[in-house]
């Protein structure tokens, strides 16, 4: 690369509990590669309260933020890097809307998401929301990358 080549673009994904659970973890990694994103990090974790902590620092005191943190830790959690070209954006367009229930079909969220009094928490995924954000995640998730 030379000093014109911007910098490649990361992101950190994870597959939620209900995700590995439901054993979608496979078809969540195909949709990121089948766009052209390289995966290059992919490791099964156990959450921790305090990776958890710092993950969700924004949203700490908010209503949502108890339930969510111990839903976090009900099970293991795919954590994933990927690089490629606006894959921050990309991948937040790839998961859908937040909430499953309003989730556009072609996205994550919207075929495979469940709307059966599950809770918003429960939607499968994870999408870093800016470049800040991209590489404080991934140095929590990842801390060696
Ligand atoms: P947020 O960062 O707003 O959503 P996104 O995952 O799309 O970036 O919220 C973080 C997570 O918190 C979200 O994935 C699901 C959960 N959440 C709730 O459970 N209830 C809510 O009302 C909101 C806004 C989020
Ligand atoms: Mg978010």
């Amino acid at each position: 690369t030379d000093s014109t080549t911007p910098a490649p673009e990361r992101t950190l994904v994870l597959v939620k509990p209900d995700g590995v659970r439901r054993g979608l973890s496979g078809e969540i990694l195909r949709r990121i590669e089948a766009k052209g994103y390289t995966l290059t990090a992919v490791e099964l974790k156990n959450a921790t309260p305090e990776v958890l902590a710092a993950h969700y620092a924004e949203h700490e005191g908010k209503p949502f933020y108890a339930p969510l943190v111990e839903f976090m830790l009900s099970g293991p959690v795919l954590a994933v890097v990927a690089e490629g070209q606006g894959v921050i954006a990309g991948f937040r367009s790839l998961a859908g809307a937040t909430d499953p229930t309003a989730a556009l079909p072609g996205t994550i969220r919207g075929d495979l998401g469940r709307d059966w009094g599950l809770k918003v928490q429960q939607n499968l995924v994870h999408g870093s929301d800016s470049v800040e954000s991209a590489e404080r995640e991934i140095g929590l998730w990842f801390p060696a990358l």
